[in-house]
């Protein structure tokens, strides 16, 4: 192989932030690789300090970072990961934010406030990033606040594969628990062949996290209801969604989600008698004391890894989900 052929060589390398290590070591093992040695720690002040154990010098690099709780600061270590590959000379950096941080906030409902979804988009473009890789976003006008290219992947195809062994399509009713989710629970009625029922929910701006249900669109006596949202929080939307349609008449009420969020008290009331089930997957790291018997996690590795494959083999990540959205 000539020199010119040997400098045009890509070299893929995955680093992990600490927020979610075994979906890092998962994607790792799906692309038959390992993570680049990399140590982080904090210091006394709270202050995050990376470095990498191996030279990153023109590698194409994906920095895979989980933003859980303490949210603020699995950010802060990924764009401090960022920071020091672009000082390092990695070629390319891709950030992987499966749970894309702060995408609530994407527009101003009430004069003076942030829009913090940008703010973080402009945070990893400054830190270095050349795109962003992320599952399932709040709202997908998010993409377009990042100059440059922004990888959306969707977890409806491992969610519905789970679903279709599960339920019978025909008995079914796919329930979007917000205006906000259904355009996504329309998809999953195509997908399914399963009608639609919306439920008008309202939240008091002034305090957060309570949730009011007013009323139920669509046809759900007797049917099992399959809820789907894009994340669970708190649990409130879901668990009010579930008793608003068990007191409809609903036989059953599923439920599947993106993002296990699970602030307190969502443990809690999500083990409600309104709910048969919660699915979710593992794009934030779900503890043990913070799992149930009526709740299943599906994995997220190889849509990632899949993703990651494409995107360094320069081939399509559209292709991947079949017009899924
Ligand atoms: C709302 O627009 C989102 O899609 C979720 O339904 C919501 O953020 C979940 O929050 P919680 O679980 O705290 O009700």
């Amino acid at each position: 192989m000539s020199e010119v052929e040997l400098a045009g060589k890509k070299k893929l390398i995955l680093i992990s932030g600490r927020a979610h290590p075994q979906l890092s070591a998962d994607i790792a093992r799906e692309l038959d690789t390992e993570l680049h040695p990399t140590e982080a720690r904090t210091f006394a002040n709270g202050e995050i300090y990376a470095r990498f154990g191996e030279s990153v010098r023109g590698t194409d690099a994906f920095v895979i970072q989980s933003h859980c709780a303490p949210i603020n600061e699995w950010l802060m270590e990924q764009l401090i990961m960022v920071d020091a590959l672009k000082r390092a000379s990695a070629k390319r950096i891709t950030v992987v934010a499966p749970y894309y941080p702060y995408a609530r906030q994407d527009k101003k409902t009430r004069g003076r406030e942030p829009i913090s979804a940008r703010l973080v988009a402009d945070l990893f473009k400054a830190a270095g990033a050349d795109r962003i890789m992320s599952v399932d976003i709040h709202a997908a006008q998010i993409q377009g606040f990042f100059d440059g290219p922004f990888d959306h992947l969707f977890a409806m195809p491992v969610l519905l594969e789970h679903f279709r062994a599960q339920l019978d399509p025909s008995e079914v009713t796919v329930v979007s628990p917000d205006m906000g989710r259904v355009r996504v629970a329309d998809i999953w009625s195509d997908k399914l062949g399963a009608p639609l029922a919306i439920i008008h929910k309202r939240r008091d701006p002034l305090v957060p996290n309570q949730v009011t249900v007013h009323e139920i669109v669509g046809d759900v006596e007797g049917r099992v209801c399959l809820i789907v949202d894009d994340l669970i929080d708190t649990g409130r939307t879901i668990v009010k969604a579930a008793e608003a349609l068990k007191n409809a008449g609903a036989k059953g009420v599923v439920v599947a989600a993106t993002h296990a969020v699970f602030s307190d008290p969502a443990t809690e009331i999500l083990q409600s008698d309104f709910i048969d089930k919660v699915v979710v997957t593992d794009t934030l790291p779900i503890p043990e004391d913070k799992r149930w018997d009526r709740l299943e996690v599906l994995s997220i590795a190889p849509t990632i890894a899949n993703a990651i494959r494409e995107v360094f083999g320069e081939g399509s990540v559209t292709a991947m989900f079949d017009g899924a959205a």
